[in-house]
């Protein structure tokens, strides 16, 4: 009996032994996970999603990234089924993040957009929604005249009614922040935010961590993968200074990057489809950089962003 089920656990790749990632405490009182799984992609990748989930689940992640603006909130939903059903994870095991697209803005349009996600998710409700960004569009994407303050008050009633545990904000700066501190009820969990070596936001971190608000690293690879632009500045995934600590570490420069996200307390959200670097990004767990090793990193900021040119 046992040795069947061996078996069947080598065939189907089933790994008994997954990391354990821990939580941190929300201002809502909410866990979160401290790392999370990213999910945008070409198409290719949404092609791949359900299955990503599974391996991703398999490997110990529990808390995933998604919004509706990349299209794979469905894949996504098939994904978690999967888990639930093959008894994985129970569904307050796992985190599910998702976000506000720039054409919702309207306060009566945020409840229904967050329904129209949950069920493509398959679910009656996630852990976190976003606002995706702090711009409102028309759905041409022309620029919409509509306050965040306002799609705000939509995000509360979202959380009154329980179809998001927890609510927060993406790309918001520190003024935006403010004025939203300022004018709200509920206040922001989170503020997701792109971060790496080469655009590390101090500034904005503190800010937020001051204010009792959690951050979550986006892009967290920074340049060390290839972002199409042949100016990008250091540091690449083979640069000494990466490669230096990694060896001391035993781990990659990849895990370097997520160990250094995590040891400024922020969550990042590397993305991967692939079984070998899922595993691997999550592995980041049984060692810490020193403070030195830490302003190495945060010394090759150029304030530069992956997205633009
Ligand atoms: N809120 C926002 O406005 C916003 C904006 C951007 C991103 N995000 C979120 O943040 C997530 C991550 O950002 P991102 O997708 O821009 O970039 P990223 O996670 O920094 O990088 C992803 C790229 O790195 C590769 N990769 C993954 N692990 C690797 C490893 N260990 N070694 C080498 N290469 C590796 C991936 O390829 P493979 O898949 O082939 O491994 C992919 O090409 C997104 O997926 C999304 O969930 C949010
Ligand atoms: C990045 O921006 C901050 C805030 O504007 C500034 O203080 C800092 O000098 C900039 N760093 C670089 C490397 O440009």
């Amino acid at each position: 009996m046992l040795r069947v089920f061996v078996f069947v656990c080598l065939v189907a790749g089933y790994h008994v032994s997954s990391v354990q990632v821990p939580t941190t405490t929300l201002n809502d009182g909410n866990q979160i996970p401290a790392l999370a799984l990213g999910t945008y992609g070409s198409a290719e990748d949404i092609a791949k999603m359900r299955q990503t989930i599974n391996l991703a689940v398999e490997a110990g992640y529990s808390h995933i990234d998604t919004a509706s603006l990349y299209g794979n909130e469905d894949k996504i939903g098939l994904g978690i089924k999967d888990v639930l059903s093959r008894g994985l994870v129970k569904r307050e095991d796992l985190f599910v993040t998702t976000k506000l697209w720039n054409d919702k803005h309207a306060q009566n349009q945020v409840v229904p957009a967050l329904r129209e996600s949950l069920a493509r998710l398959g679910l009656d409700y996630v852990d976190l929604y976003l606002i995706h960004f702090p711009d409102a569009q028309n759905a041409d994407g022309s620029p919409a005249n509509i306050d965040y303050l306002d799609t705000w008050k939509g995000m509360e009633e979202a959380k009154r009614l329980g179809l998001a545990k927890s609510i927060g904000i993406s790309n918001f700066d520190v003024s935006q922040i403010d004025r939203l501190m300022g004018n709200s009820q509920i206040k922001p969990a989170v503020n997701e935010i792109e971060i790496h070596p080469t655009l590390t936001q101090e500034a904005l971190v503190d800010h937020c961590h001051k204010l009792g608000i959690v951050v979550m690293a986006y892009s967290p690879f920074g340049f060390l993968v290839d972002r199409g632009n042949p100016n990008a500045p250091p540091p690449r995934s083979d640069d000494p200074k990466l490669t230096d600590i990694a060896k001391k570490y035993g781990k990659s420069t990849s895990q370097i990057v997520l160990r250094y996200l995590l040891d400024r307390g922020t969550i990042p959200i590397p993305k991967s489809t692939n079984a070998d670097r899922l595993k691997q990004n999550i592995d980041v767990f049984d060692f810490q950089l020193t403070p030195e090793e830490v302003a190495t990193i945060s010394n090759f900021n150029k304030n530069k962003s992956v997205f633009g040119s």
